[in-house]
């Protein structure tokens, strides 16, 4: 950990000077409030030595990243009969995009893209007594944290203009691979990507997929040694969207990012990095999040490759 201090302080002040190409998300009008300076890097390990710089300690809206979550529950309840309703494959294509859903007939590509989480929601519905509360409940016990909550502005801001996503949950429905109401999917959806978490917050939720003997506070495993493997499979070649081969090449690590800004990386058997910068790049994903963690797996040679 010591080694990787110095790294991660001398990278963050290099990309913090790099003029930012990037654009705050606005489609969800709320996120547009959040100051674009925002810039902040935590590193957590296997052995829970955590490390961070900027606003490492300020919670933003994950967005997307919350898809690893909602999956990770949905697993667990269905296992392997999961893959019959969502593929594992690459989409290639943009994370809202309703382009192959006609010609798969309403199978999603993968659990990452917003087409492969709704069908999740779906499936969380149909076994949570109280969706939100309980899933909620379930970040709560995986991070230790009973502060963990949605930002009702945010999943409302986003109610009023999630025109696609919308359009997505309706045009599954047509095909039989959403089993609930659409109304109820799709607010349970935007609840979830609402949540907010800090860097250090989203390296400490996630060491579930970097160490093998994790468990929570109260001692349950949260997935099998097997199933965290195929998890971090789908993030190496989907957590992407159409620029999940970018990511790998680049960074080399399984990861997810949503457009908070945020990026979860993950080594196994080594660690956990989260870099939050809003502005991001034309696949939707941080600009210096990216650079940052591209520069970080080269200076410390621990890309998975
Ligand atoms: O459904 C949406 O469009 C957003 N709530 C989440 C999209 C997202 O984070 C994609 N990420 N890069």
């Amino acid at each position: 950990m010591e080694n990787y201090k110095k790294i991660i302080e001398d990278i963050y002040f290099e990309v913090k000077n790099v003029n930012d190409i990037g654009k705050v998300a606005n489609y969800i009008p709320e996120l547009a409030t959040v100051s674009s300076d925002n810039f902040g890097v935590n590193m957590t390990s296997i052995k829970k030595e955590s490390f961070g710089v900027g606003n490492f300690d300020k919670k933003f809206s994950i967005q997307s990243i919350s898809k690893v979550l909602s999956l990770t529950l949905a697993y667990r309840f269905e296992g392997a009969k999961l893959w019959n309703r969502v593929d594992v494959e690459p989409s290639g294509n943009p994370f809202n995009s309703l382009l192959q859903l006609e010609a798969d007939l309403g199978k999603p590509r993968n659990p990452f893209i917003n087409a492969g989480a709704l069908v999740i929601c779906d499936i969380l519905i149909s076994h949570l007594k109280n969706p939100k509360e309980d899933f909620l409940a379930f970040c709560r016990e995986l991070s230790n944290n009973p502060t963990l909550s949605y930002n009702e502005k945010v999943a409302q801001s986003e109610k009023i203009s999630g025109f696609r996503n919308i359009a997505l949950c309706n045009f599954i429905k047509s095909f039989g691979n959403i089993k609930n109401n659409v109304e109820t999917v799709l607010d349970f959806y935007f609840y979830t990507c609402s949540l907010e978490m800090s860097c250090k917050e989203l390296s400490e939720i996630f060491l579930f997929l970097a160490d093998d003997n994790f468990t929570t506070h109260k001692g349950n495993k949260v997935l099998t040694m097997s199933r965290a493997k195929r998890v971090n499979a789908i993030l190496l070649t989907c957590g992407f969207y159409d620029e999940s081969g970018e990511f790998a090449f680049r960074v080399g690590l399984p990861g997810k990012s949503g457009v908070g800004g945020g990026i979860v990386a993950i080594h196994p058997d080594k660690y956990c990095i989260v870099v939050w910068s809003p502005k991001l790049n034309k696949k939707g994903n941080s600009y210096k999040g990216m650079l940052f963690l591209e520069k970080f797996t080269t200076k410390t040679a621990s890309s998975i490759f």
